[in-house]
């Protein structure tokens, strides 16, 4: 590596340290200057804008629309653009609240939802969430049984700031790289928005060092890299954020449609995984660094056949028609599920599904 390269990095790793305080982890943007083929892809994913300060979402301009929404009974709702950052603002027949959006939830591949700090104890998760789908304003998942009786009532849901089991601060947990700052007053502050290099490689200060006095050995062994990590793992993995497949003794309701979002769960069921010998992960699928929209229907079907090549899927019936081994495998056997409408889930149960019943395979 070369001098100068070598300083500016210093630079950058002084800069990290000094703004995020967060000890062994360094941010994307130091990886980047080593590792620019993933860092450039991984910039643009889902995971990378999972999370945004409201005002900065690429998204603000189509959820902060100053368009009135109402909500039954009697209110009416507005998210707009102020010079101080974007405000929600509620009317009933004698009140107005009007408060600061500061969190953007969500990179609005499917939907954003959006997050104010009411004071140390609570956080409001706000009633109105942005649906790509239909490019609208619609209410967040969970809320639509809700009856409000007052308007504070009709802005949202609150959630405890910290609670082990709903708290705001799991949002961020997930949806944040390194741990989560929280300040007096119970402010949260997250070290790097976004799933980023280091919550799935692990806090990279050592490594970085390493690298960065030329020792390529030794830099290697202080990075995580999943790549051979055994099949069954790289499900906790994942499952760490999307749910880890479940343990024995843990029953699942496979009847309810919002489990399907949990993806390692039900890939752990498929005979794919269970019979091929730790060959199958979500790595088989997913490049863990690209924007899923990248990938296209022909690389999940050559997946597939990777392992059901046209001699061992036999031509069967598709109801009254064959296994259309010529089509897009997943559409039929990893069926899509709705459990509300502008949001959908792949099922990665991959069965034989009849297609009208798309949360269990037909013959389990
Ligand atoms: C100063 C340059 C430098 C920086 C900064 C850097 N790396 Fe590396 N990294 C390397 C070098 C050199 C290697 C070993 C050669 C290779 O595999 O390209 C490596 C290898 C890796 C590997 C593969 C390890 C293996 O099994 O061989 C991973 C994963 C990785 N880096 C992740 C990261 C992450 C995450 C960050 C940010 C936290 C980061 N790197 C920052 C230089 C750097
Ligand atoms: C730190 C938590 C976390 C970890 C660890 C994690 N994810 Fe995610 N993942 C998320 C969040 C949050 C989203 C939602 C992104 C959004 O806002 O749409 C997501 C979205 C995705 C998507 C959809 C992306 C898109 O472009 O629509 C895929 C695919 C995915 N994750 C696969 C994986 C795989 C594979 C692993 C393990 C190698 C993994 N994730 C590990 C949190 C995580
Ligand atoms: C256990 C980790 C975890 C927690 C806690 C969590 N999320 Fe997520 N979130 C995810 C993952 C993983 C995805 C991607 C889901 C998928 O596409 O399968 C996601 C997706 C989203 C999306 C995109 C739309 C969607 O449904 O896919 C929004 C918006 C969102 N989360 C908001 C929130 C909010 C607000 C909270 C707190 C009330 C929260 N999340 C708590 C992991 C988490
Ligand atoms: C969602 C989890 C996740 C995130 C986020 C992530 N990685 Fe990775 N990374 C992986 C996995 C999984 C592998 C192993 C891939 C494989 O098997 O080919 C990997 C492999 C690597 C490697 C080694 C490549 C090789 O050929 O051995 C490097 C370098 C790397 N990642 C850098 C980064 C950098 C830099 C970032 C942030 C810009 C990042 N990763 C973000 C999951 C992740
Ligand atoms: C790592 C190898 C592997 C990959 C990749 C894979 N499968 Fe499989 N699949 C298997 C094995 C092994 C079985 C079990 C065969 C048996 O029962 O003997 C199986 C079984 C099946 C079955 C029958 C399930 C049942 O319940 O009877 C279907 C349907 C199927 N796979 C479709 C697919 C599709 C579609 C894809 C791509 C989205 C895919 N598989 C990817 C290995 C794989
Ligand atoms: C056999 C191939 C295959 C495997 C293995 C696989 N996926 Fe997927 N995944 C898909 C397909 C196909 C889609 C739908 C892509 C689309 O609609 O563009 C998808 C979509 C997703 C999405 C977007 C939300 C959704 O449900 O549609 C997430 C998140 C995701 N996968 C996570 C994972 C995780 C985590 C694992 C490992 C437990 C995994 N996947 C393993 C094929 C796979
Ligand atoms: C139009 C929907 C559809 C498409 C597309 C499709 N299949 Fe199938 N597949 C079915 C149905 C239905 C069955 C069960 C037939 C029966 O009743 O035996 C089946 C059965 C199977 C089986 C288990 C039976 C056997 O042959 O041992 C495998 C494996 C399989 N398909 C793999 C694939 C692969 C791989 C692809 C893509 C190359 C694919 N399928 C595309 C509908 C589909």
């Amino acid at each position: 590596m070369n001098r100068p390269l070598h300083l500016a990095l210093l630079l950058l790793l002084a800069a990290g340290a000094a703004a995020a305080e967060t000890g062994s982890f360094v941010g994307a943007g130091v990886c980047a200057s080593c590792h620019p083929a993933q860092s450039t892809r991984q910039d643009k994913s889902a995971h990378a804008l999972s999370l945004h300060a409201a005002a900065q979402h690429p998204l603000a301009a189509r959820f902060a629309a100053n368009e009135w929404l109402t909500r039954e009974p009697s209110f009416r709702v507005r998210y707009r653009r102020s010079p101080n950052g974007i405000r929600a603002q509620g009317h009933d027949k004698e009140n107005v609240i009007d408060i600061p959006v500061e969190w953007a939830f969500g990179a609005g591949e499917q939907a954003v939802t959006l997050v104010t700090r009411i004071d140390s104890e609570w956080h409001l998760e706000h009633h109105f969430s942005y649906y790509s789908a239909i490019g609208a304003m619609a209410p967040t998942a969970g809320h639509s049984a809700l009856q409000p009786k007052t308007l504070p009532e009709a802005m949202g849901l609150p959630y405890k700031t910290k609670d082990p089991a709903v708290g705001i601060l799991g949002c961020f947990e997930c949806h944040s790289t390194g741990p989560v700052r929280i300040s007096p007053g119970n402010i949260l502050q997250p070290a790097e928005a976004g799933v980023r290099c280091e919550a799935c490689h692990g806090p990279g200060r050592p490594h970085v060092q390493a690298a960065s006095r030329g020792d390529i050995r030794q830099a290697r062994t202080l990075i995580a890299n999943p790549k051979r990590t055994p099949a069954q793992e790289i499900l906790v993995k994942c499952g760490q954020c999307h749910r880890p497949p479940a343990t024995a003794g843990t029953s699942i309701d496979w009847n309810y449609s919002w489990n399907v979002r949990h993806q390692p769960v039900y890939l752990a069921q498929s005979k794919c995984m269970t019979k091929s010998a730790g060959q199958l992960s979500c790595l088989t699928c997913h490049d863990p660094h690209s924007p899923l929209k990248e990938t296209s229907k022909d690389t999940y079907r050559e997946r597939c056949l990777a392992c059901h090549d046209g001699r061992s899927a036999r031509a069967v019936p598709v109801n009254s028609g064959p296994c259309r081994k010529d089509g897009a495998c997943a559409t039929c056997h990893m069926p899509a599920v709705s459990p509300q409408p502008a949001l959908r889930f792949t099922n990665h149960w991959i069965g034989i599904y009849d297609p009208a019943k798309p949360l269990r395979p037909r013959n389990q």
